[in-house]
């Protein structure tokens, strides 16, 4: 007999339907999947059989054949375990009611039936719900409060293989999944008060927060570069309702949700290893995953010891950091994953980590120009404030009194995105790093002094087009620290001289 049930795959960060078609014939006991991708059937076969049998049903001794149709995409997910379970009772006579054909299963079975947490479950209840017809999703429990995140479908949970048979055959109902009450949970744990001096690392992170800009942090070691990054989260703005379904999406198909984090509540920092792999960075892998610069989405993300990251992850950089998503191109399809954070990175300015500073550097010329130029030029124009994190002296670690606090400059960012959102209330955009050429003509506009020094600045310090338009928003987002209508000369000439440290570790060659 034959019969079909209803699931969901994941591809990228989307999901699509799915049909888990079962066929019992007579022959020799065999149980096949075909079209799943290889390494997942043995594990699938293995924990289907034993379900069923530890739920008190019988697993066929006969020729079974499981089809997930279409065929043309290698799936994977141990989610299709409840459907092929539900498939086999079926076409087994094992459940006598129709499967109903407008329900959606999805379910990791353990080996006495239970169900289990699966990745995807938003994307699978955001398929669904955008569909023409009404439609139906069964969950495990576990996944509760992900797929409350979607009220639009209607969906539920279950708990136990058996106990979604019972509700099939009309013994039991299912309990419907509630609605998910999201309240941002911002991060706490470390204050910019905690940090002495480094008032001008300070006051370029606070522009960098309120606008979004990409930050380059550069000194010896010990400065507190570390530190200053750590702390950068915590004067963001709270997640709002969209940022944190964008996030939460993202962590639940890399299978990063957990039952302590079922939704993504605090904006994320993700701090990767310099020997971290490129895919494991940018997103990829046989089946693609999102990388580490999309799990920073609406966070940030932070590469310490920038140079020490290799040469592919760098270039890799570029073109996510001007679209803000990644596309991971595979033989058959291609995905694109968001990639919308804030970048701030940190380095040594030479191996030994002195030059430029009061400590005498041990370097060779050549040892600084090679490790130096790990960092190209166009990678560098891509971040907008390059700041020097000097050692702190004695005397200001041994001050008493705390710096600014993390609540204080944190009203400050939300003062100042509050201007922008008023700005770009009728374009797609919410902050100025985001602005597009057009955007940028008509907000960042200069007086004639304004412009003289730019063209100065612009020649002497050798910049090129796409630093130009970055000075000017980051010029803006200073502008609307101070609440100030138009950019005025000191707003750009602040912008400028993040722009300046360039020259002074660069040289004119990059
Ligand atoms: N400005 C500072 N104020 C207070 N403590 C600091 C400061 N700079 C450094 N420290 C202390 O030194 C430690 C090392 O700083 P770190 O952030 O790792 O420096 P870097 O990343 O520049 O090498 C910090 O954990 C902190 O305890
Ligand atoms: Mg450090
Ligand atoms: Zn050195």
């Amino acid at each position: 007999m034959l019969a079909a049930v209803n699931s969901l795959i994941i591809t990228g960060i989307e999901a699509r339907p799915v049909k888990v078609e079962v066929d019992i014939q007579n022959g020799l006991p065999a149980f096949e999947i075909v079209g799943l991708a290889s390494t997942a059937i043995k594990e699938a076969r293995e924990r289907v059989r034993s379900a069923i049998k530890n739920s008190g049903f019988k697993f066929p001794g006969r020729r079974i054949i499981v089809n997930l149709a279409p065929a043309d995409l290698k799936k994977e997910g141990s989610h299709l375990d409840l459907p092929i379970a539900l498939g086999i009772l079926k076409a087994s006579e094992q459940i006598n009611n129709d499967i109903p054909s407008d329900y959606y299963w999805a379910g990791e079975l353990s080996l006495d039936g239970n169900l289990r947490r699966v990745p995807g479950i938003m994307a699978m209840a955001l398929e669904l719900a955008y569909s023409q017809q009404d439609k139906v999703l069964v969950i495990p429990e576990e996944n509760e409060k992900e797929a409350g995140l979607v009220p639009e479908i209607r969906s539920f949970y279950a708990t136990h293989l058996r106990q979604v048979v019972a509700c099939i055959e009309g013994e039991e109902t299912l309990s419907p999944v509630n609605p998910t009450q999201i309240k941002s949970n911002p991060e706490k744990k470390y204050d910019f008060a905690e940090v002495k001096g480094q008032e001008t690392a300070k006051r370029a992170l606070l522009i960098a927060a309120a606008g979004m800009h990409n930050v380059l942090l550069i000194g010896p070691p010990g400065g507190g570069k570390t530190m200053l990054a750590r702390r950068l989260p915590g004067i963001l703005p709270p997640m709002q309702r969209e940022e944190i379904l964008e996030t939460t999406r993202i962590y639940s198909v890399a299978n990063l949700l957990t039952p302590k984090n079922p939704i993504i509540t605090e904006r994320p920092f993700r701090a990767p290893h310099k020997n971290a792999s490129s895919s494991s960075i940018i997103g990829g892998g046989r089946i693609p995953k999102p990388g580490e610069i999309s799990l920073a989405q609406n966070g940030v993300l932070f590469l310490d010891e920038l140079p020490e990251f290799s040469r592919d992850v760098l270039e890799a950089m570029r073109q996510p950091l001007e679209d803000r998503m990644v596309t991971v191109a595979r033989a058959h399809s291609t995905h694109i994953f968001p990639a919308n954070f804030m970048l701030i990175c940190s380095m040594n300015p030479c191996p030994c980590g002195n030059f430029g500073s009061d400590l005498e550097c041990r370097c060779s010329p050549l040892q600084i120009q090679r490790y130096l130029s790990r960092i190209s030029g166009p990678l560098l124009d891509r971040i907008d404030l390059h700041i020097e994190v000097p050692r702190v002296k004695y005397e200001q670690l041994s001050e008493k009194r705390s710096g600014e606090s993390s609540a204080s400059l944190q009203e400050k960012v939300a003062a100042a995105r509050e201007i922008q959102r008023k700005r770009f209330s009728s374009l797609q955009i919410k902050l100025n790093s985001q602005m597009g050429p057009a955007e940028v003509k008509k907000y960042c506009q200069l007086d004639e002094k304004s412009e003289q020094l730019f063209k100065t600045a612009f020649n002497k310090l050798n910049l090129n087009a796409r630093s130009h338009d970055r000075i000017l928003k980051v010029a803006r987002t200073i502008a609307d620290l101070e609440g100030s209508k138009s950019i005025q000369i000191h707003h750009l000439s602040e912008a400028i001289q993040y722009r300046s440290l360039d020259r002074k570790y660069w040289g004119h060659n990059i």
